[in-house]
């Protein structure tokens, strides 16, 4: 089986897992804190545990990096990495809001530059995106693209949950323009938005967002002729270790991105 292939069936178990628990009491009971760093919820384990059971049922050789679970050795030859975030935005699933994702991939080397097949299934519509190296990305059965012509709207999605009062100060730009922001609260699932054509940027300065939140999302957007950059504006890339967090803009083509960085004074580092 493709790595693909398997992060696939993985994240439609998950679908079937925890979609009538979202928005339950039972769904935000306390499991302590996870690896990386936050409280888990149930419904966070429950995902975890549907996909690490998967893997190791299917004997799909890889060390898992997962939000919850942390670093799992399924086998002694690992064929590369499973970059797991079982539930991306936590409090929209438990709240019940309809916005949380299962973000799933697959990564040759501990770089995030060498995810090779990314999944990210909305956990409230069943709908799964997903790509892999060099063959497009696909929402279904459908291939898809960022948006290439000047929108009617533009749409700006920016993460600010959490931002400091600099970088809201920093922000204001983006509000004040011609720009519809939005924040709906599962990066994964807004970069997918992203790559499919719903936002024409996405952006989180906030140096706060794990790789676990962000690789699948990364080659889906690319994958999908989107421009992902640090807050160097250099090509997004990182290790794949939990301490490390990002900062990155997506952009739809050079023309946007353009304008954005310079409403953020975004410099090239040199
Ligand atoms: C969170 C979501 C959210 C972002 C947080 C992340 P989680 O992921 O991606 O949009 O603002 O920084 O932690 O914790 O729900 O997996
Ligand atoms: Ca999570």
């Amino acid at each position: 089986m493709q790595p693909i292939d398997v992060l696939k069936e993985a994240s439609r178990q998950v679908y079937e897992n925890v979609k009538s628990l979202a928005g339950t009491k039972a769904a935000g009971s306390d499991h302590g804190i996870g690896a990386g760093g936050d409280i888990s919820r149930k419904i966070d384990i429950v995902a975890e545990k549907t996909v690490l059971d998967y893997l190791k049922k299917t004997g799909f050789e890889c060390t898992v990096l997962g939000e919850e679970c942390g670093r799992v050795e399924l086998s002694e030859k690992p064929k590369g990495f499973v970059i797991m975030d079982a539930i991306d935005g936590s409090a929209n699933a438990v709240r019940g809001m309809p916005f949380f994702c299962c973000s799933l991939a697959f990564a040759t080397k501990n770089r995030l530059r060498s995810v090779s097949a990314g999944v990210v299934t909305d956990l409230s519509s069943g709908d799964m995106y997903w790509a892999t190296k060099g063959k497009g990305a696909y929402c279904n059965q459908k291939k898809i693209h960022v948006h290439k012509e000047k929108p009617v709207y533009k749409i700006v999605g920016v993460n600010i949950s959490g931002a400091k009062p600099k970088l809201m100060r920093r922000l204001q730009p983006i509000f004040e323009n011609s720009n519809h922001s939005r924040h709906l609260g599962a990066n994964a699932l807004e970069v997918a938005f992203f790559a499919r054509g719903l936002m024409d940027v996405y952006i989180d300065l906030r140096e706060k967002i794990r790789v676990t939140d962000m690789a699948a999302g990364y080659i889906i957007a690319r994958e999908a002729g989107g421009i992902i950059l640090d807050q160097n504006l250099k090509p997004l890339d990182s290790d794949l270790s939990y301490e490390t967090r990002l900062s990155f803009i997506a952009a739809a083509n050079n023309e946007i991105l353009k304008e954005m960085s310079s409403q953020l004074k975004m410099k090239p580092y040199r």
